[in-house]
This record gives structure tokens, sequence and C-alpha cells, in this order.
């Protein structure tokens, strides 16, 4: 999908952003190991998750008929080679999505792999699943999720006593899972994925099992565990927890504040007052809110509930006068990584130079990303540039163009949203890819008031 973007509107309203991936990935995982069935709301359409969903029925044959009606029933990646799916079904934020579960005894072999689609999430979180299956499972993945880096999960599951082997440090992943003990794992860099497959194996194995982190990562693994009854202990950035069959649950996902972050920026970059409901506020993810506050953006969030433990509430957008640049440090970094690339491009609009400090992770995600921003803002006529792991952009504006996403859901988001508030039109290619983490977003942004027209 192109769309061309005409700077100069106003944007305004309220409005809900779909439910939190990372959220809904582990969700899912502790419904499918439940004891017993666990009913689920606000499960997001997103592609990611309908991987998740996918992999998860055919390892679970007493949960299949609920996370089959879920996911379609076939991987799901931006470029589809996916089966049909009923966007009916997964699309409404208040369709219910049952789980029955039969504890960890429940899973059985898969007869095909477990496609992953592009989500890391869903392949290094189910790594961690698999490696407590007494069984064989063959992890694979789309082309931008076969590059990426996959020995950082394998080593510890490894430690633990599961053979897997990766394909020169990629996937495809074969896991013969079994039989664990628990380990004590320092991950050598900060990463939510890991921590989670690591605590997800540990509550099959045999003893305590202890991750610890160089920085603070998002913690949704803990938050969930510790709601669900798990043995959990935590000190700074170390957490243990103890092996522990749980039982089902109910809850609500929480709308992504990673979503929610690029209509933050655009309401800022807009000059625009809104209201975003129902949002995730744990805070682990709104450190964004923190570095756009030093950029000038004012917000406020209420939290108003909790869901299995996670903070929920609104968040108000105060209409802002301009932005300013600022320095995310390489300790801040990791509680921001999903968010650089909108922080990135509306750091084209401030006044000044932003540095974004060892952000050399971003090379790992779902695309290169530090290349990936650096060539869209030239491409749509701004100023900035990798400096070894750093990336700093000039806050010179920009003057319009064309960009294209490149398979990447963040990166797409980000130049739409950026080219709300640019010089001339600008044209980005390829923003279907959306769809991966924020089914609706065009047509949210359009709702609110952005001229966006949809070219093909
Ligand atoms: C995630 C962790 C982060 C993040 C990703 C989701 C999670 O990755 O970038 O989008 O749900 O645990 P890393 O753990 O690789 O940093």
């Amino acid at each position: 999908m192109r769309v061309r973007i005409t700077p100069g509107s106003r944007l305004r309203g309220s409005l809900a952003v779909p439910g939190d991936k990372s959220i809904a990935h582990r969700w899912l995982i502790l419904a499918t190991t439940a004891q017993d069935s666990s009913h689920l709301l606000g499960v997001p359409a997103s592609l990611d998750i309908r991987s998740t969903a996918s992999c998860l029925a055919r390892l679970a044959p007493k949960g299949r008929p609920g996370l089959e009606a879920w996911s379609g029933n076939g991987a799901a990646t931006p470029h589809g080679h996916g089966s049909t799916w009923n966007a009916q079904v997964g699309g409404a934020p208040d369709a219910l999505l049952e789980v029955e579960g039969e504890g960890w005894p429940g899973l059985a072999e898969a007869a095909e792999n477990l496609d992953c689609g592009n989500s890391g999430t869903a392949m290094r979180l189910l790594a961690g699943v698999t490696a407590a299956a007494p069984f064989r499972s063959v992890l694979t993945g789309d082309e931008s999720l076969a590059t990426r880096p996959m020995e950082r999960v394998a080593e510890p599951l490894r430690a633990m006593g599961a053979t897997v082997a990766t394909t020169d440090g990629h996937a495809p992943i074969v896991v013969h899972g079994g039989a664990l003990s628990g380990i004590t794992y320092a991950t050598p860099v900060p990463t939510a994925q890991v921590k989670s497959a690591v605590l997800v194996a540990g509550l099959r194995a045999e003893g305590p099992t202890t991750v610890r982190e160089p920085a603070p990562t998002r913690d949704h693994t803990e938050v969930a565990l510790a709601a669900l009854g798990v043995p959990i202990e935590r000190d700074g950035t170390s957490v243990t927890i103890e092996p522990f069959q749980h039982r089902g649950f109910e809850g609500r996902v929480p709308g992504d504040p990673s979503s929610a972050a690029f209509l933050v920026a655009a309401a800022a970059l807009t000059g625009s007052e809104l209201t975003i409901t129902g949002v995730g506020l744990n805070p682990t993810r709104t450190r964004f809110l923190d570095v756009m506050a030093r950029m000038g953006v004012r917000t406020e969030a209420r939290v108003d509930r909790t869901e299995l433990g996670e903070p929920v509430g609104d968040l108000w957008v105060a209409p802002c006068e301009g932005v300013r640049a600022t320095r995310v440090s390489e300790d801040e970094l990791p509680l921001v990584v999903d968010e650089v690339p909108i922080l990135a491009m509306m750091a084209t609009h401030a006044a000044g130079d932003t540095w974004f400090l060892d952000a050399g992770e971003l090379r790992v995600k779902e695309s290169d990303r530090l290349a990936a921003l650096a060539r869209g803002i030239a491409d749509l006529g701004g100023a900035g540039g990798v400096e070894g792991d750093d990336l700093v952009v000039a806050g010179a504006g920009l003057t319009g163009g064309t960009a294209y996403a490149g398979g990447d859901h963040r990166i797409a988001m980000a130049f739409v949203v950026a080219a709300l508030a640019a010089g001339a039109p600008v044209e980005v290619d390829d923003v279907g890819v959306a769809d991966v983490s924020f089914p609706g977003f065009v047509p949210a942004l359009v709702a609110l008031g952005a001229s966006i027209e949809v070219l093909g």
C-alpha cells in the first residue's frame, strides 16, 4: 500500500489503539499452558499475534479451536503467505478468545513447522515454550526474521538442558525439549524476549531459575507470572522464579503504548489535542513519554485499572507548540527501543540535533532500523546519520519526497507521522506492513483528521 500525506491538518478526537503485542504474546502462551480455560478480550488482530496463535494452535490440541479461530489457521506475514482470515473474529475489540488449557502436559508435537512469520517475540518466546516440551519442534519465520540473531535465546535454553540447533545462528531453529534444570543466567544484552523465554522454560524446570539483565527491559512476563501466583522474587534487574503450574485467567489486553506513541507524536507535530483510551501504562513501556516531555510534548496519563497486574488508563496529549531536540542515553535506550523510529522522525522537526546513543540493537530488529531511518530521513529531505552505534538526527525539517518502509511496520508508521509536518506532500510506500502491530493505522489517522490518500 502506497499513501500520499498532505501536511497541514489538525487532528482531533479520542480513540483506542489495538491491544499490546508484547502482552498478547505472553498471555496467549500462558493461556495455552494453563491448567484450565482462559478468557481473553482485546487480543489484537495484528499479524504478529496471529502468528503466535497459529503456532500455539499446532502445539495444543485442546486449545486449538479458540486459537485457530483467532489466527486464521495460518502464518501471518506482511507479504501474506497466510490463509484468508476472518477480520470479524480477530478484528473486533470485544471478540472473546477462549483458550482451553490442559497444563504443560497437554502440549503435543506439531505436525508442521511453527511459522512465526515476522515476529521475533513469537520465535524467542516459543523457543522457551518448546524447550520445556518433550518432543521436537521446528521454528521458522519470514525473510526478515530469518536474518535475526537466535543464538542469544538458544544458548541459555541449552544450558537448561534442551537441545537447540539454530541455522548458523538464525532460524530455522530445531528444538528437542524435555527435562530442564533451573539456571542463573546473565543476559549479555538487555532483551525482554530472552529473559522471558528463560522464565517461561523455568516454569517447567527443576529448581529455581534466575535471570539478570544488564539494564531493565519491559517486565510483562514477570507481572503476569506474579498475577498468576507463580513464586517470583524481583530485585533490581534480577528475577527468580520457582517451577509452577498456573491456572487459567481472564483479562483484557491493554492498548499498545508503542502504537499509541505514533498518535502522540502525530498530535504533537500537528499542534493537536488528543486522548488515547484504555492504553497500557506499565512504566517499563512509557519511558518514551519522558523523552517526548524533554522534546516539549506535554501528556497526562491516568491509571484507572489493572489487567492481570498491568496498569491501564487514558493518555491525554496537550497541544504542542513545537518540538525540541534531546539526547537519549545508552541507559534509557532499552526502555524506548521500539519507539526510536518515531522519536527519530519527530526529531527531524525539532530545533537542534537529537542523539540516540548506543542504539546498535536497532540493526537487528524487523529491519536494520538505523539504516532505514537514515535513508528515509534523506529521502524526505531531512538530515541525519549513523555514527558508529549512535543515531543523530538534525532538526532541519522535512522538505517532502517519497520514502519506502522496507517491510518494517514501525518504520512505515514513523514516516507517515513525520510527513504530517513536512514542508510539502510526502508519499510512503509499503505502509500495509503497519498491520504487523497496528491494524487500522492509516484509517485511525484519517478518522482523527489527517489528510492521507491511499494510492494503491
Ligand atoms: C519485545 C522485546 C523487545 C522489543 C520487541 C518486543 C517483547 O525486543 O523490541 O518489539 O515483547 O519482549 P528485545 O527483547 O529483543 O529487545
